[in-house]
C-alpha cells in the first residue's frame, strides 16, 4: 500500500507514467468514453480547508470512474469535537478504499498516514500541494512536452506550492529559480534536502532571466488571512506582470494554482493574456487525480 503525501512517496519513473497516464485519461474523458475502473469503491474526503477545485476534481474523478467519494468536514464529524486523529484514522480507513485530506499541519496527515489501513492523499497542508504538481505538470506535457531540463522560475512566497516545486524539480528534473521578498523563503529544511538545481533570489527580475515556466500563487495563504495587509506591502515588487514575462522565454507558459487576486500577486494581463494555461492546469486537477487513484486503489 503506498500512500501519497508528497511528490517524494512516488518514484520519478511511476510520476512519469502518472503523467502519461492522465494525458491518456483525459482523451478517453473528452472522447465520451466510460471508463469504470473503482466501480463500488469510495474515497473519503476530509477537507478542514475550503477547496473548489480539489472538491469537484475528486468528487467527479470518483463518479467518472464509477465509484463514489464522501465529503466529510470537522463541522459535521467528530474530528472537530476532538476524536483523536488515530481512532478516526482507523474507523474511517476501516469503511472506504482511500482517504483524502486537506489540512493545516502536515504532521496532521502523517499521523492519519500511520493509523490508515488504505490509501491517503495530501489534497493540501500548510507544508505542500503535491496534487497540484501532477496537474502542473500534465498542462506543461501536453503544451511543451518533457520538462526535464527546462529552468522553472516560482515568484512570491515559500509556501506548500513551492515546496512542492521543489520536490517536482528533483522528480522531474528541472532547473528551479525561487524569487521571494526576504523572510518568506521556502522551508530551509526542505531546500538544503533537496537534490535539485534550486536558486534562491530576492529579485523576480534576475530570477525570471530565460526560463521556460513562470509560477506564482496567492501572497496570504488559508490560515493566514490576517497577514493580508502586511504581505501585500512585503510582496510589493513580486507582481507576473508582462514586464516579468518579458525577461522569460519567449516560449515561456504561466500557472498559478489558483484562486489568483488579479492586480496582486498576478496582472489581469498575464492571467488572462496568450501564455497564461491556468484553466487546462485547474481541468488537469480532474485528469492528473484520475490516474493518481486509478495507480492507487486500481486493480
Ligand atoms: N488549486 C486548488 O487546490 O484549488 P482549491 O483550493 O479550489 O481546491
Ligand atoms: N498556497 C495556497 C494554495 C491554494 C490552492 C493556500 O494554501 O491557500
Amino acid at each position: 500500500m503506498k500512500h501519497f503525501l508528497t511528490l517524494k512517496d512516488l518514484t520519478p519513473a511511476e510520476l512519469k507514467l502518472l503523467i502519461q497516464r492522465a494525458v491518456e485519461l483525459k482523451k478517453l474523458q473528452q472522447h465520451g468514453e466510460i471508463y469504470q475502473p473503482l466501480k463500488g469503491k469510495v474515497l473519503a474526503m476530509i477537507f478542514e480547508k475550503s477547496s473548489t477545485r480539489t472538491r469537484v476534481s475528486f468528487e467527479s474523478a470518483m463518479i467518472q470512474f464509477g465509484g463514489g467519494s464522501i465529503f466529510l468536514s470537522p463541522d459535521d464529524t467528530q474530528l472537530g469535537r476532538g476524536e483523536p486523529l488515530e481512532d478516526s484514522a482507523r474507523v474511517i480507513s476501516s469503511m472506504v478504499d482511500a482517504v483524502m485530506i486537506r489540512t493545516f499541519a502536515h504532521s496532521k496527515i502523517e499521523t492519519f498516514a500511520k493509523y490508515s489501513s488504505v490509501p491517503v492523499i495530501n489534497a493540501l497542508t500548510d507544508e505542500y500541494h503535491p496534487c497540484q504538481l501532477l496537474a502542473d505538470m500534465q498542462t506543461y506535457q501536453e503544451h511543451r512536452g518533457d520538462i526535464r531540463g527546462k529552468k522553472v522560475v516560482w515568484i512570491g512566497d515559500g509556501n506548500n506550492m513551492c515546496h512542492s516545486y521543489i520536490n517536482a524539480a528533483e522528480q522531474f528534473g528541472f532547473t528551479l529559480n525561487i524569487a521571494t521578498p526576504e523572510g518568506y523563503e521556502p522551508d530551509s529544511a526542505i531546500v538544503e534536502a533537496s537534490k535539485a538545481d534550486v536558486h534562491l533570489f530576492n529579485d523576480p527580475k534576475a530570477a525570471a532571466q530565460g526560463v521556460d515556466l513562470v509560477v506564482t500563487d496567492v501572497w496570504a495563504s488559508m490560515g493566514q488571512e490576517e497577514e493580508q495587509r502586511k504581505r501585500e506591502q512585503a510582496f510589493a515588487g513580486f507582481q507576473v506582470d508582462q514586464g516579468i514575462m518579458d525577461l522569460a522565454n519567449k516560449e515561456a507558459l504561466f500557472m498559478h494554482c489558483l484562486p489568483a487576486h488579479r492586480g496582486e500577486e498576478v496582472s489581469a494581463e498575464v492571467i488572462d493574456g496568450p501564455q497564461s494555461v491556468v484553466w487546462d492546469e485547474a481541468e488537469n486537477r480532474l485528469h492528473a487525480q484520475k490516474a493518481l487513484l486509478e495507480f492507487l486503489i486500481g486493480e
